[in-house]
């Protein structure tokens, strides 16, 4: 049954089976690949999306449970804190192979929307859902502070 989404500020109508998981709808329905499949089982956070802000794992969440929520992914994400994220992403070399990465920018943009200032505790606990097996670690947490500075 089709269903209309709102993903990145724009409506779009999907048909996909009940139950299908966002992930497939964004990619497989909306060609909009930026979100990765890495598990598949909430388990490494590639798939991270934000869902009414919150980070969110689009390969276990149920694309027709989402019906008037505002879903947001990497290729929309905005904001100051966004903003500062993608520069000192930049600026920082973070990614090495780029598969983790857009889940951690998202994980990351909206651990600095709710917080301009994280230490390094706060950084570990909002950021440890996202593996990466590119140990690009430290140059998040640098990153992310980094992007706070400029915030
Ligand atoms: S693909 Fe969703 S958490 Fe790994
Ligand atoms: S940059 Fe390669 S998995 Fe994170």
């Amino acid at each position: 049954m089709a269903i209309t989404l709102k993903i990145n500020g724009k409506s779009e109508t999907v048909d996909a089976a009940p139950g299908t998981p966002l992930l497939w709808v964004l990619r497989d329905h909306l060609q909009m690949t930026g979100t990765k499949f890495g598990c598949g089982v909430a388990q490494c956070g590639a798939c991270t999306v934000h869902v009414d802000g919150e980070p969110t794992r689009a390969c276990v969440t149920p694309h027709d449970a989402l019906e008037g929520a505002d879903i947001t992914t990497i290729e929309g994400v905005s904001g100051d804190a966004a903003d500062a994220i993608r520069k000192a992403w930049v600026a920082n070399d973070v990614p090495q192979c780029g598969y983790c990465q857009s889940g951690q920018i998202m994980a990351a943009a909206a651990l600095l929307r709710d917080n301009p200032a994280p230490d390094d505790a706060a950084i570990d606990k909002a950021m440890s859902g996202n593996l990466c097996r590119c140990a690009t670690y430290m140059s998040i947490r640098r990153a992310i502070k980094e992007a706070a500075s400029m915030v």
